[in-house]
């Protein structure tokens, strides 16, 4: 038996590892516990602060129910969520790039015909939205499974207001022939992440603000190519460059262009201001961006 000291103790917990059987489960476990050992002599965690740490996350725990996910949170607030992002998509060139899913996303989300109006009657400036799917080689992906859903003109999503019914600005679609997905709705807005659970408080005791900029969420799924979860950032946002979860990266920011009243490109008549999305994604293949 050894005395275990400052030191000792690091290499007793990674030997006592050493038999694991799984390889990746060793090594993460390994790494982990010397990243641990090493962060708590770095800065001399106390009893007290050890406590509170247990405490932080007993409560992150807690906060956690089958619609909200506070570790989620926690994950994306730290930048991790966007870490084990940018490790699993390193598609390469030409492939749109990937962002985070979000806490927002539903599951059978209701399947609207190509060209549908997805507002559900909310306030908001009307916006037109055109996005093409197609794959490295350019050639368009028909039948593309395109999930959509973004916050209204107040920053709300639909999940966070259970006093309304139903589904609203969220929808499945499926790209046209000519591997195209267009839609009506609103102009979403910057809006804050959930701030009244621990990643709150891990907010406001960094001094960070919880905006996110105002962007409209994809997730594209096409038989032979990798699922792309991303976002469009509408370009001008005051939080471009302080998102709460660094989930912004510049080729993902388009114009949301100013259109004076008038006819729409599908011949709907508008007679105030609106706007238009045109946005094109490119698909990787399966094996590589797996
Ligand atoms: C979202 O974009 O919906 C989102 C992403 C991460 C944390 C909170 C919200
Ligand atoms: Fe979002």
């Amino acid at each position: 038996m050894r005395d275990m000291d400052e030191r000792g103790i690091t290499a007793s917990v990674i030997e006592r590892l050493q038999a694991t059987p799984d390889p990746r489960l060793r090594r993460i476990m390994t790494s982990l516990v010397r990243h641990l050992h090493d962060f708590v002599r770095d800065v001399e965690l106390t009893e007290a602060e050890w406590a509170t740490a247990i405490d932080f996350l007993t409560r992150t725990g807690q906060a956690c129910t089958g619609t909200r996910q506070e570790f989620i949170l926690l994950s994306d607030t730290l930048g991790v969520s966007i870490l084990v992002d940018a490790l699993a998509h390193r598609a390469g060139s030409g492939v749109t790039e990937s962002t985070v899913l979000g806490p927002f996303y539903v599951e059978g989300a209701p399947e609207r015909a190509n060209g549908a109006d997805i507002s559900a009657g909310l306030v908001g400036e009307p916006l037109f939205v055109e996005a093409s799917i197609a794959g490295r080689d350019g050639a368009a992906l028909a039948g593309a499974t395109v999930d959509v859903w973004h916050s209204d003109d107040e920053g709300f999503y639909d999940v966070q207001r259970p006093d309304r019914p139903g589904p609203a600005l969220r929808a499945r679609f499926h790209s046209d022939a000519a591997g195209w997905v267009r839609f009506w709705t609103i102009q979403p807005r910057s809006y804050p992440v959930p701030v009244d659970g621990p990643a709150g408080e891990m907010l406001r005791a960094t001094g960070r603000h919880a905006f996110r900029p105002a962007h409209v969420h994809f997730r594209l799924a096409a038989p032979g190519h990798a699922t792309l979860v991303t976002h469009i950032f509408v370009a001008g946002d005051a939080y471009l460059d302080s998102d709460a979860v660094f989930a912004v990266k510049h080729s993902l920011i388009r114009d949301f262009t100013e259109q004076p009243p008038g006819t729409a490109p599908d011949g709907r008549v508008l007679g105030r201001p609106w706007r238009r999305l045109e946005a094109a994604f490119v698909l990787a293949e399966a094996a590589l961006g797996a």
